[in-house]
């Protein structure tokens, strides 16, 4: 892996499919990227099989082990600072990243529908229920909100007339994975710049 790799925490807390397809790329040093370290706030997930898989090292860091959020926030921050990422990416990490994290490190997100519709825990369930014929995916940063950070990259995904929660969401995060993997890559390689809502990936951010 190349010195000059972006160094990347991603978090999980679940399948990891998203962060098995950045790991994936990740074995081309023309990716730009390299998973340093993946973080849960759960054990015996998938995530982190496949980290260990990788020979990539992982945290596992519980809400529930801590008196308070603010406490589990500031210990999420430690764990992840202690692998100096240039990003952290959320890849199915169900809970919302806390100020202290997001003081230290550009947080990316990714999440199955096309926001602000539909934002939250269950955003391919409330797009099915709503009726809408075309979903997707966003990947964000992310800010102090729930799905509320500005958007880097998004694509349309139709609903069909037999799907259902799951057959949706698989063809979801078919698209998703690839448009995590090229998004991630760029803002390795090129770098991205933010102004106001409006983010601009590549040097000049022209
Ligand atoms: C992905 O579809 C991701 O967008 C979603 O969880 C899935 C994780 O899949 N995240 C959210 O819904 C966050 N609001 P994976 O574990 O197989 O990568």
């Amino acid at each position: 892996m190349s010195s000059q790799a972006a160094r990347l925490v991603v978090l999980v807390s679940g399948s990891g499919t998203n962060l098995q397809a950045v790991l994936d790329a990740s074995a081309d040093e023309a990716y730009g990227a390299e998973v340093v370290a993946v973080g849960a706030d759960r054990d015996d997930i998938e995530g982190l099989a496949r980290a260990g898989r990788a020979g990539v090292p992982s945290f596992v860091e519980k809400l529930s082990d801590h008196p308070a959020r603010d406490a589990w926030d500031r210990a999420l921050a430690a764990r992840i600072a202690e692998y100096r990422p240039d990003l952290v990416v959320c890849a199915g990490f169900m809970k919302i990243i806390g100020a202290p994290t997001l003081a230290a490190f550009p947080v990316l997100n990714t999440h199955p529908a096309l926001l602000p519709s539909f934002p939250g825990t269950h955003g391919v369930r409330d797009a099915l229920a709503y009726g809408v014929r075309i979903t997707g995916c966003t990947v964000m940063l992310a800010d102090a909100g729930v799905d509320s950070g500005p958007i880097v990259a998004q694509e349309a995904v139709p609903v069909l007339d037999d799907d259902d929660e799951k057959t949706l969401h698989e063809r979801i995060k078919t698209v998703e994975r690839s448009l995590l993997v090229e998004t991630v890559g760029r803002m390795a390689r090129e770098g991205w710049t933010v102004t106001g809502r409006s983010v601009r990936l590549g040097r000049s951010g022209g």
